[in-house]
């Protein structure tokens, strides 16, 4: 293990001693390595220090002077993360000569190749691995930067801010000079030096400035683009008009790579990519592809005010930038498809990933009080609970109330690195909420559940609510939550009789509602007002299912109902014919039909899995599909007619409407696959060879894959030889063969990392295969212990590589505590082998600590 892990608190926050005014990097990029030179005005802030130490990972200095006076060996100390300068005085130029090799960085954290380009990720410490800072976002400074590079090779030379100089007369190499007027810190530098394709476009502020937009890709995928462009115009409009806010610089460039950890990063001016979230036809990409390419697009572009204008004090604010900024996100898709559809699939994607991790060893608030590694902290809880949290403040505001907040809090913090209670303050000056309750959300951790109560009597009906709040990690006592909950009341006609926002705010509470004929159908938690789990005694699902005014608690109703009849399956092997006929109906509504496709899917694995007290996912697998047969064979030609009415295969159309019919066919398509009948198999070969659209085409290929024909080898192959040369389709294959239900998969994955389109340095290559199978809850923990023996190794190879991808492939083990004890035993022994392994990387030893733990 390593030695030196050593924990960062939030409590330790000291201001800095020094700011950095200006920043001029000069960087000189060869083959071989890369020089870099780097002069910063330095003034000293508090006065009793005095000596300066700047953040440095394995420093390889060759210069170093202080106001243009080399510096004596004695004067500064170069430790494995720090250059201590000794003795300087209150304000000086310093000036540091380094040399890195991008070439061979595999973690692709600071400067490293994707391919041949030359690109950064920063956030959130990367810096310092290119050149000594003070790598904090509290220190901002103004950047000037000059790339040199060969003319052929690197023709397009990239950094933040505008274009200032060319410097074209060097032979077979140039150079060019970018300068960002907009002080920053160094987590938002970014620099791409490559041979790029590029578009082009123009945006018009509401200010009259005129702004020039690029995207730049691999050369050949220009088509590719566009889409990434119309969604980036739609995003700098929607923040003009929902938030009154401009883009403030000429020039706004986006990058796409093919090696990327995360998905997108928001470096001011200069936008870095996975190409996953810039490319897309309708050959090569799904609707869902689409749709995620809009929402990152957005979600990057809205940074620029939220993240990049006003930043973060220090790492344990991520969610004032990051649950501020997908919450905006959300509403922007929203906004632009389906508000009804965005919100479900919101709420989908929480309950997924952030419950799981809400309820495992590695849970945390969304502003967490320490960390060893802060890139273990981009997590589902920053992210998509920050934005919940961030949404209920905007319920409890309102529309007009939450605009003039987040008006005053850009007046206010421009230009400043602040933290989620200055976010909270601005918010607080424009409604009345209980300030010091509310910060509860940002400080515990865990699912707060309601537990529902209610009665009837003369006419008065009550709902007692308690609430329910999980103890921290530490097993420490935590309090009650304050929340906005939405609720209505419908008659037993299905009309609707009342709609109303509850404030909760203790532990108890019991409201009443007075004048009433009959006892009310409660339709509680709408539109998921809050991030909570909802135990009801008695409930109306059925009821729910058919008169729900609200799309989201009909939605959630289903959900609820199947969940419920699932586990009556697991304890009792009997199938609820309530929910079974509750579902017909829902196969007759008359309702958009993206959104009827989700009202029909039943609950996923993950979701099942929640609401077991010991997971056995043969267990589970088993009671889902029972589930599944028996409503495919009641219902199946209704669902044939929803599938042959709705499938256009010669249609490519990105319409809503041609998405939606997309969605309820192919839905209806995977109900009835569960019947393995060869009329099931044909419709999908027909589906496979006939559709113009990469989602049928996906689709019908998965189900193929999982009916376990023989045609389905036909298709894999004319699949593999199409699309061999379109690393993003090939992440598509591989998730399909890692996810398959054949008993054979691990077998399989191990085959097809020796294929030769993947590689183990590409993240997306990685997630697909390894992360896929590790997600495929019926192999990776198959009961010998070989899907997690295969883990743990994969683990261990690829934390050399790239730590920061190992250790959220170790995220796959987070279920341990839940599962039975056989299974539990297996983990616990490879988990155990994995953290004895020498040279472990801090970041995959903080996952699995807490998971031992
Ligand atoms: N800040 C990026 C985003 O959410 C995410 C990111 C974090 C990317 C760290 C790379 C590394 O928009
Ligand atoms: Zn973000």
């Amino acid at each position: 293990m390593n030695t030196e892990v050593k924990a960062k608190y939030l409590k330790d926050y000291k201001k800095p001693a020094y700011a950095i005014e200006s920043v001029d990097l000069l960087f000189e990029l060869f083959e071989e390595e890369t020089l870099v030179t780097n002069t910063m005005q330095i003034k000293k802030i508090d006065a009793s220090v005095n000596d300066l130490t700047l953040d440095a990972v394995n420093l390889e200095l060759l210069e170093l002077s202080l106001n243009a006076l080399k510096l004596q060996e004695s004067r500064y100390i170069i430790e494995e993360e720090h250059l201590t300068v000794l003795n300087v005085p209150d304000a000086f130029e310093l000036k540091i000569k380094n040399k890195i090799y991008p070439q061979d960085n595999t973690e692709l954290e600071g400067l490293y190749k994707s391919g041949d380009i030359f690109c950064t990720q920063n956030e959130p410490e990367g810096f310092r691995s290119i050149t000594p800072f003070l790598d904090r976002p509290d220190i901002m400074s103004l950047f000037t930067t000059t790339i040199f590079a060969d003319k052929k090779k690197y023709p397009v030379l990239l950094s933040n801010g505008n274009k200032i100089k060319c410097h074209d007369d060097f032979n077979e190499r140039h150079g060019v000079t970018w300068q960002d007027p907009h002080p920053k810190p160094s987590y938002l530098f970014a620099l791409v030096a490559g041979n790029l394709g590029s578009i082009s476009d123009e945006f018009t502020t509401i200010q009259g400035n005129k702004v020039a937009l690029n995207i730049y890709c691999d050369l050949g995928n220009e088509q590719k683009c566009h889409h990434a462009m119309h969604s980036l115009k739609a995003s700098m409009k929607w923040d003009e008009e929902k938030y009154g806010r401009a883009y403030d610089l000429d020039i706004y460039n986006i990058v796409a790579v093919d090696s990327f950890n995360m998905g997108a990063m928001e470096n001011k001016g200069l936008n870095i990519f996975n190409s996953a979230y810039v490319l897309a036809d309708t050959d090569t990409a799904t609707d869902a592809n689409f749709m995620g390419i809009e929402s990152v697009i957005a979600h990057e572009y809205f940074h620029n005010w939220t993240g990049n204008r006003i930043t973060c004090r220090d790492w344990f604010q991520l969610t004032l930038k990051e649950g501020l900024t997908v919450f905006r996100d959300q509403c922007f898709s929203a906004d632009m498809n389906s508000v009804q559809v965005q919100r479900i699939e919101d709420v989908k994607a929480l309950r997924e990933r952030q419950f799981v991790e809400d309820a495992s060893p590695t849970r945390h608030p969304i502003q967490p009080e320490s960390y060893i590694s802060m890139n273990n902290f981009y997590t589902a809880t920053v992210y998509e609970k920050g934005a919940e949290v961030i949404r209920m403040v905007y319920t409890l505001l309102g529309e007009k109330n939450y605009r003039q907040a987040m008006d005053l809090y850009f007046k206010t913090f421009d230009g400043q690195a602040v933290t989620t209670n200055d976010f909270l303050w601005a918010m607080h000056q424009c409604g009345d909420f209980d300030l010091e309750l509310f910060k509860r959300w940002y400080k515990q951790s865990g699912t707060p559940r309601l537990h529902v109560k209610d009665s009837f009597e003369n006419g008065t009906y009550s709902i007692v609510l308690t609430q329910k709040v999980p103890d921290d990690v530490d097993g420490k006592k935590q309090k009650p939550y304050y929340y906005p909950l939405k609720m209505g009341l419908l008659d037993r006609d299905g009309n609707e009789i009342l709609a109303e926002t509850l404030i909760i705010s203790k532990e108890s509470e019991t409201f009443v509602f007075d004048n009433l004929k009959e006892k009310p159908v409660l339709s509680i938690n709408r539109d998921f007002s809050a991030p909570i789990i909802v135990e009801q005694e008695e409930n109306n699902y059925a009821f729910l299912m058919k008169y729900d005014t609200n799309s989201f608690t009909q939605y959630e109703a289903t959900q609820n109902f199947a969940l419920r009849t699932i586990n009556e399956i697991i304890e009792s092997s009997a199938i609820n014919n309530d929910f079974v006929d509750a579902y017909g109906h829902l196969l007759d509504l008359d309702v958009d039909l993206s959104y009827k496709a989700l009202l029909l899917e039943l609950p996923s694995v993950s979701a099942i899995m929640q609401l077991q007290k010991e997971i056995d996912f043969d267990v589970i697998y088993d009671a889902q599909d029972q589930l599944l047969l028996h409503i495919a064979q009641k219902y199946k030609e209704k669902l044939l007619d929803i599938y042959k009415q709705n499938h256009l295969p010669a249609s490519g159309s990105l319409a809503a409407k041609h998405i939606a019919k997309r969605a309820i066919k192919n839905r209806a398509l995977k109900i009835l696959s569960i019947l393995k009948n060869s009329e099931v198999a044909e419709l999908a070969q027909k589906q496979y060879e006939e559709s113009l659209t990469m989602t049928d085409r996906i689709v019908a290929l998965d189900v193929l894959e999982n009916l376990h024909v023989s045609y389905a080898e036909v298709a894999l192959q004319d699949f593999y030889n199409r699309y061999k040369d379109e690393t993003l389709v090939m992440n598509k294959y591989f998730a399909i063969l890692a996810s398959s239900s054949r008993y054979d998969v691990l077998e399989r994955v191990e085959k097809l990392q020796r294929d030769k389109v993947y590689d183990e340095k590409v993240p997306n290559l990685v997630r697909s295969l390894v992360g896929s199978f590790a997600r495929n809850h019926k192999h990776f923990h198959a009961k010998d212990g070989s899907g997690y023996k295969f883990l743990a190794d994969k683990i261990i190879e690829i934390d050399k590589i790239n730590p920061q991808i190992a250790s959220g492939l170790c995220g796959a083990f987070k279920v341990c505590d839940k599962m039975n004890k056989h299974n539990q035993e297996l983990i616990k022994k490879e988990l155990s082998r994995v953290i004895s392994t020498q040279g472990l990387s801090k970041n995959s030893f903080e996952i699995i600590d807490k998971i031992l733990k």
